[in-house]
């Protein structure tokens, strides 16, 4: 066994910080090298239980300063009676461990960190509330929290590869990281969250999760990856970025939404047919929307009128406009197989600070060609009536001298069409 000498040192911190008298002392009999301050509650120093036993060493500190480590072969764990741990509760690599309980708990003021805990089924927090940061990570048995009467106060919530199929008993509504990922069967996330002041990160987990943070009402950078839906009543501010990601939903539609401080991402997503972000005024960094394959309209953008980087479009567009938009101060992308035009966005060009580029079909409505060309329209996407590309740097049309180069590139792109 790890432990050693019983130091009987008071800690007047320990008094002071857990409001208790020094006249109840305990752990006497805690041998060890763990250094032990006896107030009201224990000091420990690289405390370690490897068993039972160990932890019930514990059982008449009602409060610990310190770390509670538990590693090793034990089947089970009881903490019984500490009512506060003023430290972390670190669980790692217990690989027998199936059950953890700690319900006299109320209080960890650091880490609750559990990981590569392959058979832990079971946890009971009856009493926890609050919790400096959550860190689950690898444990594959474990379907529920455990959090019997919810922990509404943490700074941070990181679950990564459980079993676990909801995230109730996180109730907490202000935090700096909430960070879900690699949860298989995790298929509904419910939030009470606020705020989050650093990042939230849904993803990677069951492909069927639903997620709803109804209450959320701003968050610094967000994104949903591999998420089946997604609600967000109440948000109205990312502050830096925003990324919907390979994601299942067919409708994103935000109209609180108003500002994206950073760089807005809707990408990869293969069942996406609408978006309506139509309250958005001002996106801090760029814009792209591509790869959305059933995505052929992007209208809903109406009071969108800076984006602080490139505007990047790419898919089978037929309809899109951004009626607004008054700068674009990176570069601005069009490339579309669909029926949109060109046309539509040579207002755009005198707003855009970067390099402007447009690849679409321009024969729609408009009789002149505006553009040079350098279609890269081949036998494979020549469904679609005509194509043209302009770059340029400069507000000016590039014009109808290069507009021979359009016709022949039209021209080849039927012929190879037909090969
Ligand atoms: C995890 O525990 C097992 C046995 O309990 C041990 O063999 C292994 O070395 C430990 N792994 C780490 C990374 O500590
Ligand atoms: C994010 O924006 C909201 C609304 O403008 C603001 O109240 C909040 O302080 C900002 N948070 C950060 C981390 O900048
Ligand atoms: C939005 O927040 C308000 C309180 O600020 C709350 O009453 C309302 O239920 C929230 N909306 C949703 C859809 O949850
Ligand atoms: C938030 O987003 C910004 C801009 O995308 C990025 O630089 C920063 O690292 C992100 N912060 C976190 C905590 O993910
Ligand atoms: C779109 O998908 C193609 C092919 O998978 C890939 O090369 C391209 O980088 C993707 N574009 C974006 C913006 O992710
Ligand atoms: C494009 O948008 C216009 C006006 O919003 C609408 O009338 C038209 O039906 C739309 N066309 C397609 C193909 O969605």
């Amino acid at each position: 066994m790890q432990f050693g000498k019983v130091l009987f040192a008071i800690s007047a911190l320990a008094v002071t910080a857990l409001g208790e008298t020094t006249s109840s002392l305990i752990c006497a009999t805690l041998t060890s090298t763990t250094r032990i301050s006896i107030a009201s509650g224990c000091s420990l120093e690289d405390f370690t239980a490897t068993a039972q036993s160990n932890l019930d060493e514990l059982s008449d500190c009602e409060a610990v300063r310190g770390d509670i480590h538990i590693a090793g072969s034990l089947g089970s764990a009881a903490i019984a009676n500490v009512k506060a741990i003023y430290g972390s509760l670190i669980v790692k690599n217990a690989t027998s461990l199936v059950s953890l309980t700690a319900d006299s708990l109320t209080t960890i003021t650091e880490q609750l960190a559990l990981s590569e805990l392959t058979i832990l089924d079971t946890l009971s927090f009856a009493q926890l509330t609050s919790v400096g940061s959550i860190y689950f990570v690898t444990l594959p048995a474990l379907e529920e929290t455990g959090f019997h009467t919810g922990v509404s106060d943490t700074e941070s919530v990181y679950i990564s590869d459980t079993a676990l199929t909801n995230l109730d008993g996180i109730v907490a509504t202000d935090v700096d990281v909430f960070n879900v990922n690699n949860n298989f069967n995790l298929d509904t996330v419910d939030s009470h969250l606020e705020t989050v002041s650093s990042a939230l990160e849904v993803s990677f987990n069951s492909d069927d999760v639903e997620v709803s943070f109804d209450n959320l009402l701003w968050a610094n950078n967000i994104t949903f990856r591999n998420v089946a839906s997604v609600s967000l009543n109440n948000l109205t501010t990312v502050n830096a970025s925003l990324g919907f990601i390979e994601s299942g939903f067919q409708k994103l539609s935000f109209p609180g939404i108003t500002r994206v401080g950073g760089s807005f991402s809707i990408v990869d997503n293969d069942d996406l047919e609408e978006i309506d972000f139509s309250n958005v005024q001002s996106i801090g960094g760029g814009l792209i929307i591509a790869n959305n394959s059933k995505l052929t309209d992007f209208s809903e953008w109406e009071d969108l009128q800076t984006v602080g980087g490139a505007l990047v479009l790419e898919g089978s567009f037929d309809n899109g406009s951004f009626p607004s938009l008054r700068a674009v101060r990176g570069a601005f992308s069009l490339e579309s197989d669909g029926d949109i035009s060109c046309d539509d966005f040579s207002d755009i060009r005198g707003d855009t600070a970067g390099e402007y580029q447009c690849s679409a079909a321009s024969f729609s409505t408009s009789a002149s060609a505006q553009s040079s060309s350098s279609s890269t329209s081949t036998g494979g996407s020549s469904t679609h009536t005509g194509s043209s590309t302009a770059t340029s740097s400069s507000s000016e049309d590039a014009g109808v001298a290069l507009a021979p180069a359009s016709l022949f590139t039209l021209l080849a792109s039927i012929v190879l069409g037909f090969l």
